[in-house]
């Protein structure tokens, strides 16, 4: 592993709540790892399984899907439907023998601007002590 590598992420944020952290951090002029591929979502609930997969396998290290907190739902239930699809997703990884560590779901509310950027600083780190990810390499061969 290269010692510069920088992981690649994408992430699904809701519209409602992740989305305007993550603006709200950009506005405030707080600093974070510039390595998320942002992809605004209505919901987190919209969030299908496979796009994460998909991520993945295109080269993506990582994906994190940012919703709103459990009762804040703009569609009611949305983000207790994305907590169980990604709940099942990682298990499956898990089942598989995958690195179900590079799928994480985590609530972010609008005025949670601070939140967004520890977040964000975590993963990254977290992904680059973990390296590339063996299945966009696989993907490339
Ligand atoms: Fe934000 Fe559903 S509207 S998670």
């Amino acid at each position: 592993m290269p010692d510069n590598f920088e992981p690649k992420i994408v992430g699904f944020f809701c519209n409602w709540c992740t989305s305007v952290a993550a603006d709200m951090a950009g506005t405030s002029r707080m600093e974070y790892p510039a390595n998320v591929r942002p992809i605004r979502v209505m919901c987190s609930g919209s969030v299908d399984p496979s796009y994460v997969i998909r991520a993945l396998l295109s080269g993506a290290d990582g994906v994190i899907i940012g919703g709103c907190h459990p009762g804040d739902c703009h569609y009611i239930s949305g983000n207790f439907k994305a907590r169980r699809r990604i709940a099942i997703l990682r298990k499956i990884f898990e089942t598989l023998g995958l690195e179900q560590e590079r799928i994480y779901l985590e609530w972010i509310s609008a005025s949670e601007g601070r939140k967004f950027v520890q977040k964000i600083t975590e993963f990254t780190e977290k992904l680059r002590k973990m390296g590339v990810s063996e299945l966009s390499q696989n993907w490339e061969s």
